[in-house]
């Protein structure tokens, strides 16, 4: 009888343990260190927008500072799409370089402010992000979408 309740236990015990590393595997999040191109990073940090605009509206400032986060450590570009850039922008490319680094540092400074549980600060950093975001696409977004569908 103690047996058969052993080997029960050890059943149940690897069948957890299965359990906690195939849902690991399953909800592992893609290497981050991975290069993606424009569109889908620009998707990525739309969603972490909308974790920060829940954690607004709800006050949960953990929400904002992992939204914040995210937008700061996105995949890197990758080469492909750094080229089409470049070779669209031309020399205009460092004022894409400065929205894009508007957008960092700001969200860097988001981050922070929800670490402070300050909304004030929150609200008038994520002004600024969105601000961000919109006055690059205003600049550049149409021509640089256009420059990768004429490219594919
Ligand atoms: C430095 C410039 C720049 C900044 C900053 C920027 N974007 Fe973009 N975004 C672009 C460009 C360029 C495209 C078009 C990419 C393409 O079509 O290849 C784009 C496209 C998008 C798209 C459409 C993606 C699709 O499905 O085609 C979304 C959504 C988006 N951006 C959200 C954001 C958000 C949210 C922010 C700020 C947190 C942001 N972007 C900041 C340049 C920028």
């Amino acid at each position: 009888m103690l047996q058969i309740m052993k080997n029960q236990i050890t059943v149940i015990f690897i069948l957890l343990l299965s359990g906690v590393i195939l849902t690991g595997l399953t909800f592992n999040e893609p290497e981050t260190k991975d290069s993606l191109d424009l569109p889908t990073i620009m998707r990525l940090i739309y969603m972490d927008i909308q974790t920060i605009n829940e954690g607004i509206y709800t006050e949960n400032f953990a929400l904002i500072e992992q939204g914040a986060a995210a937008i700061n450590e996105h995949p890197p570009l990758s080469d492909e799409t750094t080229a089409l850039v470049k070779k669209t922008l031309g020399d205009r490319m460092p004022a894409f370089g400065q929205y894009d680094k508007l957008v960092h540092d700001t969200a860097d400074s988001l981050k922070h402010a929800a670490a402070d549980h300050d909304m004030e600060r929150v609200l008038e950093k994520y002004q600024i992000i969105q601000q961000g975001c919109v006055s690059c696409h205003l600049s550049f977004r149409n021509e640089i979408t256009r420059a990768r569908i004429t490219a594919e």
